[in-house]
């Protein structure tokens, strides 16, 4: 086994660890999650440790980022392999405030993202998300004041608001995207999928499945509105509700023509029985 990470709590202590940590200059790698750890967030960790000397993950399940409606009660909470996982990727230190820590009483500072967080994506089906994430991750930066925090592929259009956010407040993090972990049949780990029947699991890969086909479908020239909604129907026939199948300008998220030059991405979010899941890939 390997020693157990480092944990602070409160605010105090996480500058006692960090001044720690920082000393002979090292430099820091945050890695922000709500914990419930898989192997898309072990792959974070990873990176982390080939960007920086010293790695600092924060487990946190942000409730500002949910709404009433959504699953912030029920959202796994796994604690104790957490920190095993953590242990044998021989973390430095885990940030692991409660919220009172977090959002002491009184606190009345919110940050409003612009640009990529009103694409007309997740936004469009969750409105409080990306001012929730923005909140947390921009209190996660200056907590820890990393040189570098690193964020999956998987929650697209989060990476692109966390990276435009950390430019325009010169928070002085590079923030770094990182490729999406999937199981064998190409559903992308979540923390969520714990949440799916045996049959919504047999159904879920479809979302991947059709990312796929819709990125070939686009490199051989097809007409994109046809392909979007063979696309959307395959989707609807595997069981799904669609919220959306969108070809975007990968940077800013904007719309993009067919014919328009630029990064493009695809990106899905669909409903299975209760449970929503989302996906992207590069076109
Ligand atoms: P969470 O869902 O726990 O995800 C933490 C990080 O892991 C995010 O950057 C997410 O994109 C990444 N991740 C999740 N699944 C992945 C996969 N299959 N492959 C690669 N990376 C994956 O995202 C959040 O937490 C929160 O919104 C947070 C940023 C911590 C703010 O509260």
């Amino acid at each position: 086994m390997s020693r157990s990470p480092r944990v602070a709590r409160t605010v105090s202590a996480l500058r006692r660890e960090l001044d720690s940590l920082r000393a002979r200059k090292a430099s820091i790698a945050l890695v922000p999650t709500m914990g419930a750890l898989h192997e898309g967030h072990i792959s974070l960790v990873r990176l982390a440790k080939r960007r920086a000397d010293k790695v600092v993950v924060s487990i946190f399940v942000n409730p500002t980022q949910f709404a009433p409606t959504e699953d912030f009660g029920s959202y796994p909470r796994t604690w104790k392999e957490d920190v095993a996982k953590l242990a044998a990727e021989r973390v430095d230190l885990i940030w692991h405030p409660d919220a009172k820590a977090m959002y002491p009483d009184g606190f009345a500072t919110r940050i409003v993202p612009e640009g990529a967080a009103l694409a007309g994506l997740e936004d469009r089906f969750r409105p409080h998300f990306f001012g929730g994430v923005a909140t947390v991750v921009a209190k996660l930066f200056t907590q820890c004041r990393p040189d570098v925090a690193i964020f999956g592929e998987k929650d697209y259009q989060q990476l692109r608001v966390v990276a435009q956010m950390a430019r325009d407040l010169d928070l002085g993090v590079r923030v770094v995207g990182s490729r999406t972990v999937r199981e064998r049949d190409g559903l992308a780990m979540s923390s969520r999928n714990v949440y799916l029947t045996a049959d919504e699991r047999r159904a879920a890969p479809t979302l991947h499945r059709v990312l796929k086909e819709l990125a070939a479908r686009l490199r051989a020239g097809d007409d994109m509105q046809a392909a979007i909604g063979d696309g959307a129907a395959a989707i609807t026939e595997a069981g799904f509700a669609l919220d959306y199948l969108e070809v975007r300008h990968a940077e800013t998220l904007a719309p993009i023509a067919p014919n328009e030059s630029g990064p493009k991405r695809i990106l899905v979010a669909a409903k299975i029985g209760t449970t929503r899941l989302i996906d992207n890939i590069a076109a």
